[in-house]
């Protein structure tokens, strides 16, 4: 048990499979057959997902489900969603019908900007520096054109670089700070290949400059990497509309429903750990159209986190107001997205997702993806403000605690007629079945 493996990664998949079967499972047999179960029918298919990563023994799936009746901009969308969790997709629906009656969303790309950094170690004269930069800046352009030249056909490239002086927080510590327009493509490739080359002639040119002393030529490039926090890369969602109109089932007072639901946003504007909850709901609808469209959820949670956290401290990513009789929701959140390049173009799933969406430019995407952030947080924030969030959300759930008991139709028959009428709980429903088998 537990033993080291050599050349783990030189194995066959096959091989693979045996080895981790054979060190971690009881019943070897079992483990092999459930992981294999998962591997799709076609190996064609099954060969391509395997190479996305190293590694793969078998896949791990997560729902795709969608969302219809997104009134965006004035033109209907259904909206691909792959998540785990139940109720989101439901909540997106529900809200999506709500304010396709109601004006529907507006969704407008404040800017597209994206950022990359040299991270240096020069020791010297200051003044020295800034002189070498302003000489040299020309050749970072110019030294990068075979990465940028197909970019620049499509509107895209380096918008600039701007040498920063950090010392102020590490000794020594300068940036080289790019920034890039990378229109359709999430443009991680791009912006990494030209900050490698922007670090190797930084070094060659320093090598180079007269004035620098033989300590200041030796500049030590620590690394260079595109940055995730995308303060620059905006897109804005909103919603509005008569207070009045706010009103139907679930809202039978729709000045005191609007009056709650600004409360609870401020709420989570000022205080940090309802903050959390508060955007992880948004995140709920941003990451399942992220995971769908196959852009990189964790860059997109690191910076809209980073974003939340802008002022110092951790806010809410979206604000309501209710003014001259009209309630107004809106959110902004920086978004880096692609709509081709990476897995767009590899992953069938994802090519699906993206044509159901009209194949959107990254911009059009940024939108989407906003605006199913923006539905989700009224969804919970109107549950949490009426109902609470329990009722709603068990409901949703209960389909998983009869999977987890195995349930039969005859069962699940009898189990929806009583929680039509009673409250759903994990122990009532086990209850339930309990006293149903006995
Ligand atoms: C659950 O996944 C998300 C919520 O907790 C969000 C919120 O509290 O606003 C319902």
């Amino acid at each position: 048990m537990n033993n080291p493996i050599a050349g783990f990664s030189k194995l066959s998949k096959e091989e693979k499979i045996n080895w981790i079967a054979k060190e971690y499972f009881s019943t070897p047999a079992t483990a092999i057959a459930l992981l294999k179960s998962y591997w799709n029918s076609d190996a064609k298919l099954q060969k391509l997902h395997d190479e996305f990563i190293e590694n793969t023994l078998t896949n791990f799936y997560i729902p795709l489900g969608v969302a219809p009746n997104f009134l965006i901009n004035n033109k209907f969308s259904t909206i691909p969603m792959a998540i785990e969790e139940s109720s989101v997709v439901a909540a997106a629906s529900k809200s999506a019908k709500f304010w396709s009656t109601r004006g529907g969303f507006k969704a407008t790309v404040i800017n597209t900007e994206k950022i990359g950094q040299v991270h240096f170690i020069y020791k010297g004269d200051e003044s020295k520096l800034v002189l070498f930069f302003a000489q040299v800046k020309s050749k970072f352009f110019a030294n990068t054109e075979s990465i940028t030249k197909n970019m620049q056909k499509r509107g895209g490239g380096i918008l600039d670089i701007i040498l920063q002086d950090k010392t102020n927080l590490l000794p020594n510590y300068f940036q080289l700070h790019a920034t890039f327009e990378t229109k359709d493509s999430m443009g991680a490739n791009f912006i990494n290949s030209c900050l490698e080359q922007f670090a190797k002639t930084l070094k060659e040119e320093a090598l180079a400059f007269e004035l620098f002393t033989a300590e200041e030529k030796e500049i030590q490039v620590i690394m260079s990497i595109l940055s995730n926090y995308v303060p620059n890369c905006i897109v804005r969602a909103e919603v509005s509309c008569p207070v009045e109109d706010l009103k139907e089932k679930h809202i039978e007072n729709p000045v005191d429903f609007a009056q709650r639901f600004v409360q609870a946003v401020q709420i989570a504007e000022v205080e940090p750990f309802r903050a959390v909850t508060h955007n992880k709901g948004i995140m709920n609808g941003i990451d399942a159209v992220v995971l769908a469209t196959g852009n990189d959820f964790r860059a997109v949670e690191a910076g809209i986190h980073a974003y939340a956290a802008k002022s110092g401290q951790y806010s809410s990513l979206s604000h309501a107001k209710i003014d001259n009789g009209i309630f107004s929701f809106w959110l902004e959140v920086p978004l880096a997205l692609g709509t081709v390049g990476g897995l767009t173009s590899l992953h069938p799933l994802v090519k699906l997702s993206l044509e159901m969406l009209e194949n959107p430019s990254a911009q059009e995407l940024m939108e989407v993806v906003a605006v199913a952030g923006l539905a989700q947080n009224f969804a919970a924030l109107r549950s949490l403000t009426t109902t609470g969030i329990q009722e709603g959300h068990m409901k949703m759930h209960l389909n998983n605690i009869l999977n987890q008991f195995d349930t039969n139709d005859d069962e699940r028959s009898s189990i929806s007629k009583h929680f039509k009428h009673h409250a759903v709980t994990h122990s009532a429903v086990v209850d339930f079945i309990e006293a149903m088998r006995k």
